[in-house]
């Protein structure tokens, strides 16, 4: 079936466009490792498209010490200063298959692009990726109230760049994110495993195996 309909497209960061979802995990893993107790490889999928303090809940599910909330915000910082010294080393070779050449396209064939990311860190991943340029808007995720799988994080791109939702397409790589744009009623493509994301409309392993002209006037 061809969309060539659609107007905006609305990306999620981690596992779509930047291949990071491994250095969240490492930070999650040393996190865990400092309190004294180890996180199986599940935990990788389980935090996908999950924010911060909710991924945290999800680590702690693996201890049976219990925290207050002021010692998890301390935890959660912990983290993201682990996090942060491994994006540092990122660099436009981490742009995941396919990413740079999409942004490229869409810019190029005048499409507005927006980025729904649940990481308060996607401005410096994009800007060391060298593709902050190419989104028109960036939702901030600190002013989200409800994360994915609440559609609120797309809805909020999507009128940031004036596009109705049902005219834009999302592109993630979590089963969370899949239901978030499912639910702002916009065309939804997943990025991965087939089996993951079959809530999709559409579903290709990678960004390199999307053809855009399915969905926008090119
Ligand atoms: C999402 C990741 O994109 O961002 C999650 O998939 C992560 O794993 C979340 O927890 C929040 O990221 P940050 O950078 O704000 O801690
Ligand atoms: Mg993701």
């Amino acid at each position: 079936m061809s969309h060539p309909q659609y107007r905006a497209a609305i990306f999620d960061l981690d596992g779509v466009i930047a291949d990071t979802a491994r250095f969240h995990f490492v930070a999650w893993q040393r996190l865990a490792k400092e309190e004294g107790f180890a996180i199986p490889h599940v935990v990788d999928d389980r935090v996908k498209g999950v924010d911060r303090m909710a991924s945290l809940n999800i680590v702690l599910e693996y201890t049976d010490r219990g925290y207050s909330q002021a010692e998890k915000d301390a935890l959660a910082a912990r983290k993201n200063g682990y996090y942060v010294e491994l994006i540092k080393a990122l660099t436009p070779a981490d742009l995941l298959p396919g990413a740079g050449e999409v942004l490229h396209t869409l810019r190029a064939a005048k499409v507005p692009v927006g980025l729904a990311s649940a990481s308060k860190n996607a401005v410096p991943v994009l800007q060391a990726l060298g593709v902050l340029d190419d989104f028109d808007y960036i939702v901030d995720a600190a002013t989200v109230t409800n994360g994915k799988p609440d559609p609120e994080i797309f809805l909020k791109a999507a009128h940031a760049l004036g596009v109705d939702p049902s005219l834009c397409v999302g592109f993630e790589d979590a089963p969370a994110g899949v239901t978030s744009i499912l639910s702002a009623g916009m065309f939804a493509v997943g990025i991965g495993e087939k089996d993951l994301l079959a809530d999709a409309h559409e579903v290709f392993p990678s960004l390199a195996d999307v053809s855009l002209a399915r969905y926008f006037q090119l």
